[in-house]
């Protein structure tokens, strides 16, 4: 067990590792493709697409949070790292021994369950992570797409906060909170039927890394 999550991470179909300022072409065309997808929900895409140098300098931060164990931002690349495919991170914002998940998909590459899968890798890394007793994720009540996620995930609906007061004053929404304990952790490793039958239909692994 580590002190903090790994800096990289790869599944069946991901590669998932720290942005790094040199990722802000790949990062800000991935943006730009998916704009109205992404300002749908998050608030940081309104203000997008931002200048080169901005975002150089965001991922640049991204990148020291992670070293010094405060925040810890990933991208999501295909395994050879010629696109960025997504980004996800392990934000420690709900208290002590609680790490949230927040995760967006590139508008072209939704539906494959690859939210899914960077979701399931970066929760039993947060496991992995000594003093982690919690994993969280929270979606508008609104958004179907993210709140499948840790639905597939077998993560509990534990709570419904009605007109949630952290949520940004022009955007009121009700907000689904899932929570898996570490004594539920197994579930992370069961593929729901679900998922099996989507890996029957389709023939390709879903949402499930070999290990
Ligand atoms: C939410 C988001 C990350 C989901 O990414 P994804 O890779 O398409 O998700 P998955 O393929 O893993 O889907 C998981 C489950 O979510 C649900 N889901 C996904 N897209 C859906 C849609 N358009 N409508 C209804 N349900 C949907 C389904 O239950 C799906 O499982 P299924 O395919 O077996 O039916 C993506 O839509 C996105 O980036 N949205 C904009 C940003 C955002 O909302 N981020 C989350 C903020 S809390």
């Amino acid at each position: 067990m580590g002190s903090r999550p790994p800096e990289e991470v790869r599944t069946a179909r991901l590669w998932l590792r720290c942005w790094r300022a040199e990722d802000a072409p790949l990062f800000l065309r991935a943006v730009e493709q998916s704009l109205r997808h992404l300002r749908a929900w998050l608030p940081w895409a309104d203000s997008e697409p931002s200048d080169p140098v901005e975002v150089a300098q965001r991922l640049a931060g991204f990148a020291a949070a992670f070293r010094a164990g405060e925040n810890w931002h990933y991208g999501i690349f295909d395994p050879g790292g010629r696109q960025v495919l997504g980004g996800s991170g392990l934000h420690p914002r709900r208290g002590t021994g609680v790490l949230e998940i927040g995760y967006w998909i590139h508008a072209h590459h939704v539906r494959q369950g690859y939210a899914t899968e960077a979701a399931q890798a970066l929760a039993r890394a947060a496991f992995d992570v000594h003093g982690i007793e919690r994993v969280e994720i929270r979606c508008d009540a609104r958004n179907a797409p993210s709140a499948g996620v840790p639905r597939r995930l077998g993560f509990p609906l534990v709570e419904t906060i009605r007109a949630d007061p952290e949520a940004p004053s022009t955007r009121p929404r009700d907000t689904l909170v899932f929570r898996l304990e570490r004594g539920e952790r197994e579930r992370l490793s069961a593929p729901s039927a679900r998922q099996s039958a989507h890996e029957g239909a389709k023939g390709a692994p879903r949402g499930a890394d070999p290990r």
